[in-house]
């Protein structure tokens, strides 16, 4: 059981790629939080309560991301990992930089670069206060390779990387023992992306051709660098962006 007695909380994890992630904590003995802005309380009641809490959460709020810390205190008493993975990727509108309203810019960013920053600051003082942590941050390949017509998404996610190097800096000089990585993963079949079908099949179409591996990739697949990151044997890794993508993109 690599993460016996460790409790994490993970965002967006109703569905798709958080609710992967904790089921693969889970089975390897952590509780678990699932924040999410909906359907947080069924996805929770399908581990059962010792073993999983429900917070409805919106990350983009001061007040809730709080209250998502203060409730996995309150149930668990400690808080050892934090995987911020809630995002608005599924839905997005794709279009020209031109075209992209300030209303979903804002939006975006309010999820996908504030959520992390703010779920970050509602968990840093139970994890000191607990003798450490790991933070990890859900980024994206697209941020390392580009992409047309979705300017916003593709840059939230740069942010998210950039945040992972300085706040995995600011916990070093601070004395925190908290880690914080981030993993980059390639077109992913979560149910809300698989939904969308037009998109689906361009998606599908672009990143089959540029893969190295020859099937699509799934929500499981990002589950195993999740918990090795949580896990004792990835203590001495941090700052890192780890491309899970099927080699998608390969760095030098
Ligand atoms: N699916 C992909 O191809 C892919 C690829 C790279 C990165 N990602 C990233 O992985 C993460 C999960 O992706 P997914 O495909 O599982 O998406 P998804 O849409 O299936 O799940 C996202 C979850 O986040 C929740 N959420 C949205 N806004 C929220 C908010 N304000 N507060 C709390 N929860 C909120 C949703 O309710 C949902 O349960 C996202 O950050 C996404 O950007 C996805």
């Amino acid at each position: 059981m690599r993460l016996h007695g460790k409790v994490a909380i993970i965002t967006g994890a109703a569905t798709g790629i958080g609710n992967a992630i904790a089921q693969a904590y889970v089975k390897e003995g952590a509780k678990v939080v699932i924040a999410d802005v909906k359907g947080a309380e069924d996805a929770a009641a399908k581990f059962g309560h010792d073993t999983a809490l429900g917070v409805v959460t919106d990350v983009s709020s001061p007040e809730s991301t709080k209250a998502m810390a203060e409730a996995a205190l309150k149930h668990f008493g400690k808080i050892d990992v934090l995987v911020n993975n809630a995002g608005i990727f599924t839905g997005l509108n794709y279009v020209p930089l031109e075209n992209i309203s300030v209303a979903d810019w804002d939006k975006l960013y309010a999820v996908n670069v504030k959520g992390p920053w703010l779920c970050t600051s509602a968990v840093s003082h139970a994890m000191r206060a607990g003798g450490g942590g790991r933070i990890i941050n859900i980024a994206s390949v697209i941020a390392h390779i580009g992409a047309p017509f979705m300017l916003h998404y593709v840059s939230s996610k740069g942010a998210v990387a950039a945040m992972t190097r300085a706040m995995a800096r600011e916990f070093a000089v601070t004395k925190s023992k908290i880690t914080v990585n981030a993993i980059s993963p390639g077109y992913t079949h979560s149910a809300n992306a698989v939904a969308n079908t037009a998109q689906h099949e361009q998606f599908e179409g672009v990143s089959a051709s540029m893969r190295a591996i020859d099937r699509p990739q799934v929500p499981e697949d990002i589950a195993g660098a999740a918990l090795w990151l949580a896990s004792d044997e990835a203590s001495y890794v941090n700052g890192q962006n780890i491309v899970v993508d099927g080699g998608i993109y390969m760095s030098l």
